[in-house]
C-alpha cells in the first residue's frame, strides 16, 4: 500500500517520483472545476506529471454522458490561461480517462452507480483501487458527501490501495462549525486521508520562502526580534465581486482570505526550522506559531484590527461601483471588504515584533507580498534619516524577492540612498505548473506538507473567531474607503508608531 501519511521526501522539497495510478472523483462541475481543476489536470498531463492510467469521474446534476463531459472539459481547457498550450495529441490521451456520473450528492442511487463505475473504470484503466475524492462543491454539501461515501464503504483503504478526500475552503464558517465539520469527517475518515486545500500554499513563491529561510545561512540569523522591526503581509486584489456578491456577503474578507491564506503565510514566515521536510514536522512548527500567537478576544479587536468596505471610486482609469451597488449585495451591507490585523507572537524569537496582515478587494492593484522590515542602524553616522532594510517576497504576480538597503551615492558627500537587489523567479525560465496542479499532484503522492492539518485549522479559527464576533457590532460606518485606494485611514494608524504600509 502506498504510504498515506508521511512524505517520502527527506532530501528536498521537490521530488521527481511518479504518482500512483489513481481515479480522481470530482464532486461538482461548477466554476472551480471548469476554471481551475480541469485546466490544472490537463497541464499536468502536458508536463508528463500524471500516471499514464490516471482517470477522472466528475459528478453533477446534469444529465451528461461521458462524451458530453469530455466536450465540457475540452472547452474549459481551451479557454483557460492556466492550461498552457493546447496539444491535440496530449488531449486525446487525457480525454480517454474522463467520465461522468449524474445525480445529486445526497442520493443513494448515485453512490450505487458511482460504486459500480469505480470498479469498472478501475479495472479497465488499471487505477489499482486508489481513489482521491475532491469536494469542489458548496461547503453545505461537504458533510453529506463525506457520510454517503462512508455509508457505501467508498472510503475504505486496503493493504494495496488508498482513499483520500480533498476538501475545498471554506473549512467551516467559524470555530464551532469547523470543529463540527472535522468531527463529522473523522466519523468516516482518518486524519491522514483528509487533505484540506489552501491554494496559496501551492504557489511556487510560498514554497520558496521555506527554501530561502532554511536552505541558506545568511537570512535566518537576522530573522528575529534582535534585527526585525516588524513584518507586513499584504494580499491586495483589484477585482470587486465579479458576480460573487451573495457568496461574499456570507464569507466576507475575514473568512475568504484572513482565516486561511494570510494565516498560512504568517505561520510560514514566523515558524522555527523544522527537523525535516516531512509533512508533520513542518505542520508541527506552524502549529507552534499559532499556539504562541496572542489571542484576540472580542474586547481586544478594536485595538488590533481595522475593517473597511469600498465605496465607488476610480480604478485603472475607470469608474467602478461600490460594494453595496454590486449584484447580490444588500444596499446597507456591513460586510467588510478590507481587514488589517496586528498579531503578536509570544516566544523568544518574536517577542515585541508585530506582524501586520492586510487584505482587501478593490485596491489599486493585484499584489501579494511579505515584507520583513529590519530595524535601523543603532548609531547614525551618515546625514539624513536612516531607512529600514527590507527583504520582500513577491508572492504574486511578478514572483520574486528584493533586498532593499542603503548605499553611498557617488561623489564627495557621504549621502546614502536606498538601492535594491532583485531576484525574479522568471530568471529560471517560465514558471511551470499551477498552484492547483501542484497540490493535486502532492495529494496523489500522499504528500500532505502543503495541506493544513486539523489542529492548524482549529487554531487559525480560534484567532479569527473573536474578530468575526466583534465585526458584527456596533454597525460600522461603511463605506470607508474608495475603490482604487489602499484602504481606510484607520489602517495607517494601526501600523502607526513611525511605521508605514509599503507602497506597492
Ligand atoms: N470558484 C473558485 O474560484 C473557487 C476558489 C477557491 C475555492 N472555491 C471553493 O470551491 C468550491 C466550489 O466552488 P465553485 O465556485 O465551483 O461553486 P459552484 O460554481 O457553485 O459549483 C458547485 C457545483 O456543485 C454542484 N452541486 C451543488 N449542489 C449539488 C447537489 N446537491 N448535487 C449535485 N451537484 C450539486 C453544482 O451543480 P449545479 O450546476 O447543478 O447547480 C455545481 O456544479 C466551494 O467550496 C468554493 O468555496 C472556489
Amino acid at each position: 500500500m502506498a504510504n498515506t501519511h508521511t512524505n517520502p521526501l527527506r532530501e528536498g522539497m521537490r521530488r521527481r517520483q511518479a504518482p500512483d495510478p489513481c481515479l480522481l472523483v470530482i464532486f461538482g462541475v461548477g466554476d472551480l472545476t471548469q476554471r481551475k481543476l480541469l485546466p490544472a489536470l490537463y497541464r499536468l498531463a502536458v508536463e508528463n506529471e500524471l500516471n499514464p492510467n490516471f482517470s477522472v469521474i466528475a459528478i453533477g446534476r446534469r444529465p451528461w454522458s461521458d462524451l458530453e463531459f469530455r466536450e465540457f472539459a475540452k472547452q474549459s481547457v481551451q479557454t483557460s490561461k492556466e492550461s498552457g498550450e493546447f496539444v491535440e495529441g496530449v488531449w486525446s490521451g487525457f480525454e480517454q480517462g474522463l467520465h461522468f456520473v449524474g445525480g445529486a450528492f445526497d442520493e443513494d442511487a448515485m453512490y450505487e452507480n458511482l460504486k459500480g463505475r469505480l470498479q469498472t473504470i478501475s479495472s479497465e484503466r488499471g487505477t489499482a483501487g486508489n481513489v482521491m475524492y475532491y469536494l469542489a462543491t458548496p461547503p453545505s454539501s461537504f458533510e453529506v458527501i463525506s457520510s454517503q461515501l462512508g455509508k457505501f464503504d467508498l472510503h475504505k483503504e486496503t493493504e494495496e490501495s488508498w482513499k483520500r478526500l480533498v476538501v475545498e475552503k471554506p473549512f467551516g464558517v467559524n470555530l464551532e462549525t469547523a470543529r463540527e465539520l472535522n468531527h463529522h469527517m473523522h466519523e468516516v475518515w482518518s486524519e491522514h486521508q483528509i487533505y484540506r486545500i489552501d491554494h496559496y500554499l501551492g504557489k511556487e513563491t510560498v514554497q520558496n520562502l521555506l527554501a530561502i529561510r532554511f536552505g541558506n545561512v545568511i537570512f535566518e540569523p537576522l530573522w528575529n526580534r534582535q534585527y526585525v522591526d516588524h513584518i507586513q503581509i499584504t494580499a491586495a486584489e483589484d477585482l470587486g465581486m465579479e458576480g460573487r456578491g451573495a457568496y461574499y456577503e456570507e464569507a466576507s474578507i475575514t473568512r475568504d482570505m484572513l482565516q486561511n491564506h494570510l494565516m498560512q503565510l504568517f505561520t510560514i514566515v514566523a515558524m522555527e526550522a523544522p527537523s525535516s521536510f516531512e509533512a508533520n514536522a513542518i505542520r508541527d512548527e506552524k502549529v507552534k506559531v499559532l499556539r504562541a500567537t496572542k489571542p484576540i478576544p472580542k474586547e481586544r479587536v478594536p485595538e488590533v484590527t481595522v475593517r473597511g468596505q469600498y465605496g465607488p471610486g476610480t480604478l485603472h482609469g475607470e469608474h467602478v461601483a461600490g460594494f453595496r451597488e454590486e449584484k447580490g449585495v444588500a444596499p446597507e451591507s456591513v460586510t467588510p471588504t478590507y481587514v488589517a490585523v496586528k498579531l503578536e507572537v509570544d516566544n523568544w524569537r518574536w517577542q515585541g515584533v508585530p506582524f501586520f496582515l492586510r487584505t482587501a478587494k478593490r485596491m489599486p492593484k493585484k499584489v501579494t507580498e511579505i515584507a520583513v522590515v529590519f530595524k535601523t542602524p543603532p548609531a547614525h553616522i551618515f546625514p539624513g534619516t536612516p531607512e529600514n532594510n527590507v527583504l520582500s517576497f513577491n508572492i504574486q504576480p511578478d514572483e520574486g524577492m528584493k533586498l532593499r538597503f542603503s548605499s553611498k551615492t557617488p561623489g564627495q558627500d557621504n549621502r546614502l540612498r536606498d538601492v535594491e537587489m532583485d531576484f525574479h523567479y522568471d530568471s529560471f525560465g517560465k514558471l511551470t505548473g499551477t498552484a492547483y496542479g501542484r497540490l493535486l499532484l502532492d495529494a496523489m503522492l500522499g504528500d500532505a506538507t502543503l495541506f493544513p492539518r486539523e489542529d492548524e485549522v482549529d487554531l487559525a479559527w480560534q484567532l479569527v473567531t473573536g474578530i468575526l464576533e466583534a465585526f458584527g457590532e456596533p454597525a460600522p460606518e461603511f463605506p470607508n474607503y474608495d475603490a482604487g485606494t489602499w484602504g481606510p485611514e484607520a489602517g495607517d494608524k494601526l501600523i502607526g508608531e513611525g511605521r508605514r504600509w509599503r507602497r506597492l
